[in-house]
């Protein structure tokens, strides 16, 4: 196995070594294709196969059924059914919400910077999005970033690392062991935490639903929040969703539409840090826009062009959700003529068909948008000019006849990411309140370690020092 902090990096040699797509093994008898080249890509996420039963499986007793991991008729019906809670109509408001929330982490951190020493944003920004989230889908004022410590954030960390754990040790894909281990003690306790937080959250908004004036004031929306469909969502036969659902819905948003947005924001700070030249012009354009004004505004989001390709460049480097598989059901030709066959010996490879035994697994951004480079320059100190954050990747001029495949920090298709645009709301919102009030620098004693565990985090945090602007 590779070191953690390793696993990306080597995924990017490889996918520079072998263009279209290659196997990778565990042990002796599990492989997974892992494909690098934006036609495959496309190819892939444009059909309906299910994700993959290996890795997705071990966050269902967590997350449950829920959109990412419901397949089939079920999985249309509640995308149909969510889609309207990202109706612009419903992100606009929003805006403000998001800004509150920032604004209450950048008063915590002008408390936080009177000595100069650095600080570990990354649970600062979880905080903030949770609190964004629970504000924006959930009707749920929690105040979790002044409150004392957070459990559910605890739980999240603790969660999404005992399920790689749990994919990197075999012997744990068996579920009897697994339940019967000290790892799956932890594992119940800290899906019990999340849990309680959730059934909080749902029985508190039932609770306020059942005030006639707040019930009203819902009925005259033409758009609901999200947890509002949710509860107010009827079938044919006017049976309301089950409580299974419900939850499973509920604890999919709650960390898929906080924890991907924490570590957008997280990873564009340190970027920012160390690219001060990206971080002025970013400012300049923010003060532009805003003027006088101390917070920002829907319209504003717009305009701000540097900043969102400095936004795309981080996510391009640092994908908070760094791979997508799928669980290929029958074979696939792509556009070269090659063809993918399922269910073969890995071994009977040949150039025309590629055999696969289990899952398909795509590296989306990273690998993709390197191709567009022509000649990836070698620096001495090793890096490639893939790995340098360098904005103009997307400029129009740049992005203009680029393949729609080679840049998926989203994914793409069907099963593509529901909360894109809100998340890329709360990236603007929260770099452009953070610029105004601070300038950000790196910490040049704790670089941090870039490791996948479902979402991208760093091993040591991210430590960065903060300096008051106004
Ligand atoms: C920077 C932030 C985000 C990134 C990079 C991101 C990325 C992704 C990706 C790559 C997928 C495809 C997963 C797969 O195929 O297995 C996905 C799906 C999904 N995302 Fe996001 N996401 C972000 C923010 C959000 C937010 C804010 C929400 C909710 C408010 C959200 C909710 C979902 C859901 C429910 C799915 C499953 C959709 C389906 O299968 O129909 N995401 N996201």
């Amino acid at each position: 196995f590779l070191k953690e902090e390793e696993v990306l990096d080597k995924a990017e040699i490889w996918a520079q070594k072998y263009l279209h797509a290659h196997p990778v093994w565990f042990g002796s008898f599990s492989a997974i294709l892992v494909i690098s080249d934006p036609d495959y890509a496309k190819a892939v996420l444009a059909r309906g196969d299910p994700k993959d039963n290996v890795s997705y499986k071990h966050l269902v007793p967590w997350i449950g059924n829920g959109l990412l991991i419901l397949h089939g008729p079920k999985w249309h019906q509640h995308r149909k059914l969510l889609t309207p809670g990202f109706h612009y109509d419903v992100l606009k408001p929003y805006v403000a919400l998001m800004a509150e929330s920032t604004n209450v982490m950048l008063d915590k951190w002008d408390k936080l910077v009177t000595d100069g020493k650095p600080v570990e944003l990354f649970e600062h920004v979880s905080l903030m999005t949770l609190d964004s989230i629970m504000k924006c889908a959930f009707s749920c004022h929690s105040n979790c970033q002044t409150n004392r410590k957070n459990t559910y954030i605890q739980a999240v960390y603790d969660l999404c690392l005992m399920v790689h754990q749990r994919l990197r040790i075999f012997p744990y894909h068996n579920d009897i062991i697994y339940w019967l281990s000290p790892h799956g003690f932890r594992f119940r306790k800290a899906c019990q935490l999340a849990h309680d937080h959730t059934d909080k959250v749902i029985h508190e908004r039932k609770e306020s639903l059942k005030d006639e004036q707040e019930f009203e004031k819902v009925q005259k929306k033409r758009h609901l929040d999200f947890l509002d469909i949710l509860l107010c969502a009827r079938d044919e036969n006017g049976a309301a969703l089950s409580d299974e659902d419900l939850r499973a819905e509920v604890d999919t948003f709650m960390f898929e539409g906080h924890d991907t947005t924490a570590s957008g924001i997280a990873w564009l700070f340190y970027c920012l840090a160390s690219h001060p030249e990206h971080q002025a012009r970013c400012r300049e354009e923010i003060q532009g826009i805003l003027g006088d004004r101390q917070t920002i505004q829907w319209e504003d989001l717009g305009k701000m062009t540097y900043s969102t390709m400095c936004i795309k460049e981080s996510l391009r480097l640092y994908p908070p959700v760094p791979g997508v598989s799928r669980q290929l059901s029958k074979p696939i030709t792509f556009s070269d003529g090659r063809t993918l066959v399922v269910g073969e010996d890995l071994g009977k490879m040949t150039y025309s068909t590629m055999c696969i035994k289990e899952s398909l697994r795509l590296y989306p951004p990273v690998p993709g948008v390197s191709r567009q480079l022509s000649k990836p320059i070698t620096f001495s100190d090793g890096r490639t000019l893939r790995s340098v954050f360098d904005p103009s990747r997307f400029s129009p001029e740049n992005i203009s006849g680029r393949h729609s495949h080679a840049f998926l920090p989203f994914s793409a298709g069907t099963r593509n990411c529901i909360g894109q645009q809100f998340a890329m709301n709360e990236m603007k919102v929260a770099l452009a309140l953070t610029l105004l009030r601070f300038e950000l620098l790196p910490d040049p004693t704790k670089p941090p370690l870039k490791i996948p565990q479902i979402i991208l985090r760093s091993k040591n945090g991210i430590h960065l020092s903060l300096k008051k602007i106004r």
